[in-house]
């Protein structure tokens, strides 16, 4: 497996790879892999001849009062899971070289809509730096076909609509949610949980799935079926951000002939914001 850190080499790398008819899967991250990552990147070599994995943490879809200094950084156990699962090359560029004219001075890419709804509500800013980078991440890497979490499931909406909307000539793959045993979706900011706050997390997925249970039985009364999830939450510790029922193909409020709907939910444990979904089909 190659390191790489100079986008040069990469685009030199990448040329060679155009000659030899290659197709290049790309898996971008922050790093901090686990089990969930791995899962995309497995995806990825199942359906290509060579995969890129990026490790970027993105300063600009981190807003001023967010983690972006103390989100977790293992670069040296990250190499080694992915030349284990025969990663071609990890890309690792400096912050410096990515926004090389300084984030003041960048051009952005903004989806409109659907990055200012639920969790682009929270946190303002957060997907057009979450497209921003994932734009450029596409142009230096020029993937056939790039691999995406369901967990983060509004994330997966924006960057689908950023490539249809821009034309880029990929494809998009969602990969289901990779979960610890007890429900809890895996996420790097699990580990920010103390042991107590770490028992309580799992009631986030319980509430959600225990909400789709009953969407499925025919409830449709979902706001009430919000506020009881959020007393559920607030009652086990949690502070819940926001849930949310929605179609899953543009995440407005579903009407009657949605039958693919999601249940969007975030809720802090003390400092830590988790987030997770469901999808439930109808028909
Ligand atoms: P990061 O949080 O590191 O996640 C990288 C990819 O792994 C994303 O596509 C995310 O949805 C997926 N992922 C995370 N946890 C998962 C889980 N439990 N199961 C399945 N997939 C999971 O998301 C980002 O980084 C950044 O926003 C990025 C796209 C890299 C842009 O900076």
């Amino acid at each position: 497996m190659q390191v790489i850190e100079n986008i040069q080499s990469l685009r030199e790398l990448r040329r060679s790879w155009q000659i030899n008819g290659d197709v290049i899967a790309f898996v971008p991250t922050m790093g901090n892999l686990h089990a969930g990552h791995l899962k995309l990147v497995k995806h990825a070599k199942a359906s290509a001849d060579i995969v890129v994995v990026s490790i970027f943490v993105n300063p600009l879809q981190f807003g001023p009062d967010e983690d972006l200094d103390a989100y977790p950084r293992t670069m040296e156990a990250d190499v080694a899971a992915l030349t284990e699962l025969g990663v071609d090359v990890v890309f690792m560029p400096k912050a410096a070289d990515i926004y090389s004219r300084g984030l003041e001075q960048q051009t952005f890419v903004e989806v409109p809509g659907l990055s200012y709804m639920i969790c682009g509500a929270s946190r303002p800013g957060h997907f057009r730096g979450v497209a921003t980078i994932v734009c450029k991440l596409f142009n230096m890497v020029q993937p056939n076909k790039a691999y995406f979490g369901e967990k983060d499931f509004q994330q997966l909406q924006v960057i689908r609509a950023m490539v249809t909307d821009l034309s880029m000539n990929l494809e998009v793959h969602g990969v289901p949610t990779e979960r610890e045993t007890d429900g809890l979706a895996m996420s790097s900011r699990n580990g920010y949980l103390t042991p107590e706050q770490r028992q309580i997390a799992p009631t986030l997925y319980q509430q959600i799935s225990h909400m789709a249970e009953q969407i499925l039985q025919g409830r449709r009364d979902f706001s009430y079926l919000i506020s009881e999830a959020k007393r559920t939450l607030a009652e086990a510790g949690f502070k819940p951000d926001y849930i949310e029922v929605r179609a899953a193909h543009n995440l407005l409020s579903p009407g009657h002939e949605d039958q693919h709907l999601v249940i969007l939910a975030a809720a802090f444990l003390g400092k830590t914001r988790l987030i997770d979904n469901i999808q439930i089909h109808l028909d």
